[in-house]
């Protein structure tokens, strides 16, 4: 595993290439077939970690047909409580057993479609690493607030509280990533250059957090219309360690060639 290294017995984690399908509410089992068929080949050559999110229901098949394989499994909620009454919701240990080693926190579509707080996705990050689960931690901002020049601010407020409190062994196993509202879904890409500048920012406040050396291996994401055309000129940024793909990662064609593109 290149993320990975030991240290007097401790488990470190690395900088590492990342690309995450945020499959959202879209799939179905044939499409794992498809992907793991398209994947392998190119997957047993690349450096790059590849990660799968795809709705509950199909985790377990997911897990199933990718197992030894390099694509990991992961999961795009959670809820911070371990078992009890919260119907449709699934738990941590539930999400371990299906074989799910990432879950994605603070989507936008659950800060603003289901109300979710940054308290409440700071306690879903709390339980996914007890149980050993690596979260992907999503931030940004809205058109408004990047046209009023509050984007910055919007970060700073939304790492902070998404990350308070996490020893800086944690912090380690914990990606972000930055999606910037406006670029969701909308074919609106960050130019390459407003990625770096916000990523390089969100590195920097990482460092004043947890020090230096864990701002350096913390692998940070961009998400937002990133597709087969643009992602080699984002991936190519010096602080940009990977994407958090919506909408190009149904298509197996071209989420292989975005992988492709590192
Ligand atoms: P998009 O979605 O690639 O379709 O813009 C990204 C995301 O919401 O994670």
């Amino acid at each position: 595993m290149p993320y990975l290294y030991f240290f007097f017995n401790k488990i470190f984690y690395m900088r590492a290439k990342l690309i995450a399908a945020n499959w959202k509410m879209n799939g179905s089992f044939a499409l794992i077939d498809s992907m793991q068929k398209v994947l392998s080949p190119i997957l047993e050559k690349t450096t790059c970690e590849v990660v799968i999110c795809p709705p509950d229901v199909l985790l377990s098949s997911m897990n199933n047909t990718v197992k030894g394989s390099r694509i990991a499994v992961g999961a795009q909620n959670v809820h911070s409580e371990t078992s009890g009454a919260f119907t449709g919701e699934t738990s941590a240990p539930l999400l371990q057993e299906c074989g799910v080693q990432w879950c994605i926190v603070g989507h936008s579509e659950r800060r603003m479609l289901f109300g979710e707080t940054d308290e409440f996705i700071r306690s879903k990050t709390e339980t996914l690493l007890k149980h050993g689960i690596r979260p992907i931690l999503c931030i940004g901002e809205t058109l408004e607030q990047r046209e009023s020049g509050n984007h910055e601010e919007v970060v700073v407020s939304q790492l902070g509280k998404g990350l308070s409190g996490l020893a800086a062994e944690d912090q380690l196993r914990c990606v972000v990533a930055y999606e910037p509202i406006w670029a969701i879904g909308t074919g609106v890409t960050a130019t390459s250059k407003k990625a770096q500048e916000i990523h390089a920012f969100i590195r920097t406040i990482i460092s004043e957090k947890f020090g230096n050396e864990i701002a350096e291996n913390t692998s940070i994401l961009y998400g937002g219309s990133c597709n087969p055309n643009n992602a080699k000129d984002l991936f190519t940024q010096k602080d940009i360690d990977g994407g958090l793909i919506g909408g190009a990662s149904l298509k197996a064609d071209d989420f292989l060639s975005i992988i492709n593109s590192f």
